[in-house]
């Protein structure tokens, strides 16, 4: 742990400069997932560079034990600080909920993940009081949003459902196929019958979902992500610790992956409008 503090206090000690700090953000997902939060943040901070890694070569994240996604965790992380990362953004549900307050206690760079944004998102929504939450069965198994969402207002009736089919049909690119709606009427079935109005997408690739979960809930349930909440809480971060890119400065989209994947990023591109330049295949070491 100790390689890491020490990565994340050199990169701290770089910013002493007041015109801003050109260094890149550091963000994460173990696949195309995150690429929702790097919209969100390109869309919000333009003149922001930043180096995204989709972890192709474990993902999915989703089915694995806390002990391994914390470690996950660790490990691209420190790929980020090594790429001189002045902070990380956690853009996967799963890691947030499970390696974040430990990247937190370990780490010098400022982190953040998606929970928190979340469900902040679903506390501002509900008029009801009643949500529900989809995402990974490690998500909903570590009860990260119940205690976001109780943290803000304890009265919130939260109910949650794991759909670990989800994210292999997004990455597979069936974004609207008949299977993959019938899996989302199976999940949802027993949420919706529960008067929820609000729906929160516990996982960065659910976005890539929209329009077959809109259909799905109807008009009556609103669905909230992380993406902008997250967005803007990392440009709050950057601006009080002084980390924010220079005026003016070119920001950009740098995408690595842990190991090539056919089909990734096509996918997100489309659904996103992102435009993914180069790709760079790093291990993880
Ligand atoms: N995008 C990740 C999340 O937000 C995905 C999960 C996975 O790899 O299972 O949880």
């Amino acid at each position: 742990m100790k390689t890491l503090k020490q990565a994340g206090e050199a990169s701290a000690t770089g910013n002493t400069r007041n015109e801003g700090d050109e260094r890149p953000i550091g963000v994460f997902d173990s696949g195309i997932g995150g690429l929702t939060v790097a919209a969100a943040l390109r869309q919000l901070l333009p003149e922001e560079r930043i180096y995204y890694i989709g972890d192709t070569a474990r993902v999915p994240y989703g089915g694995k034990s806390a002990q391994t996604i914390e470690r996950y965790g660790f490990e691209i992380s420190q790929m980020l600080l090594k790429q001189g990362a002045k902070m990380i953004v956690v853009a996967c549900n799963t890691a947030s909920a499970l390696a974040v307050p430990a990247l937190q206690r370990v780490l010098e760079a400022p982190v953040i993940g998606v929970i928190s944004p979340g469900a902040a998102a679903a506390v501002a929504a509900t008029r009801n009081g009643r949500v529900g939450v989809i995402g990974t069965r490690a998500t909903v198994g570590s009860k990260a949003y119940e205690q976001a969402i109780h943290a803000l207002n304890p009265g919130i009736h939260v109910v949650a459902q794991a759909c670990p089919l989800l994210v292999p049909l997004i990455e597979e690119g069936w974004l609207e196929d008949a299977l993959t709606t019938q899996v989302i009427e199976r999940y949802l079935a027993p949420i919706l019958s529960q008067d929820i109005d609000t729906l929160v997408l516990g996982c960065t690739h659910y976005p890539l979902l929209h329009k077959a979960l809109e259909q799905q809930v109807g008009p009556n349930v609103v669905l909230v992500d992380s993406a902008r909440n997250c967005a803007a809480e990392v440009m709050e971060i950057l601006r009080g610790h002084g980390l924010s890119a220079p005026d003016g400065t070119k920001g950009g989209l740098q995408v690595t992956l842990t190991d090539p994947s056919v089909g990734f990023l096509g996918v997100a591109e489309a659904a996103l409008g992102l435009k993914v330049g180069e790709v760079e295949i790093r291990p993880v070491p």
